[in-house]
């Protein structure tokens, strides 16, 4: 149930974010790739750190540090030509989803979990238009590869198992909200009000 609900919750704003990144276009360059990429570290980056720094993991029975996903992000941009300085260097998200409870965590788990499965889409139509391989430079986007689908099944399993009474149901979906709206507005920053506002 918490599943259905999670993906009627937040598929307008899956739909908008899938809609505006060009990560299936035949015309997206190199370039652009690679600047999405660091863009996703800048999100991943700071938010893993908190993320794997959480008391919860126990109690929950999940192993998240199998799962990390900074790394293939930095194994990516390093097969692109960027250097441990370089991207030492880059922007990282300061709005990041609150994650100051067992439920925040699971919303939140829930869209970087999920967002493994469109990646396997992401990930062949790279190789297609960019000649891209998980070891030249799409790794991130294959998730867990061909064990992709076990991994989300895991993790479907221990979010029911945990979203129980002791977890405020709307924590989880706030959250997983939450997750979508700060990703979002790192990825594409809203202009900036015009001085003044609107007439
Ligand atoms: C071009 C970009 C994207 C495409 C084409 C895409 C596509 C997909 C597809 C095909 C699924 C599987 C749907 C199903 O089996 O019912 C999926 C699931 C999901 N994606 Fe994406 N996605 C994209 C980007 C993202 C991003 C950036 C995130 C979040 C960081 C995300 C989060 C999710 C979540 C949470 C699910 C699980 C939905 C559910 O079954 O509950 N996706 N996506």
């Amino acid at each position: 149930m918490i599943l259905k609900h999670l993906k009627e919750a937040t598929g307008s704003r899956h739909a908008a974010l899938e809609s505006r990144l060009p990560l299936l276009d035949a015309g997206m360059s190199r370039a652009s790739y690679l600047q999405f990429l660091r863009l996703f570290w800048g999100y991943y980056a700071p938010l893993e750190r908190q993320l794997l720094a959480l008391p919860y993991w126990n109690s929950m029975g999940f192993d998240y540090a199998e799962r990390h996903k900074t790394p293939r992000l930095v194994q990516d941009l390093h097969a692109l030509g960027e250097t441990p300085d370089t991207i030492e260097g880059l922007a990282r998200c300061q709005r990041l989803p609150t994650l100051a409870s067992p439920g925040q965590l699971l919303g939140c788990l829930y869209v970087i979990e999920g967002a493994t499965l469109g990646g396997q889409i992401i990930t062949r139509r790279l190789q297609a238009n960019l000649g891209l391989t998980p070891l030249t430079g799409a790794a991130f986007f294959d998730g867990y590869g061909a064990d992709t689908g076990g991994q989300w099944k895991a993790f479907c399993a221990m979010l029911r198992a945990n979203a129980g009474e002791s977890v405020r149901q709307d924590d989880i979906l706030d959250s997983a909200n939450q997750t979508f709206e700060t990703l979002g507005q790192w990825l594409f920053p809203p202009y900036p009000t015009p001085r003044g506002g609107t007439p």
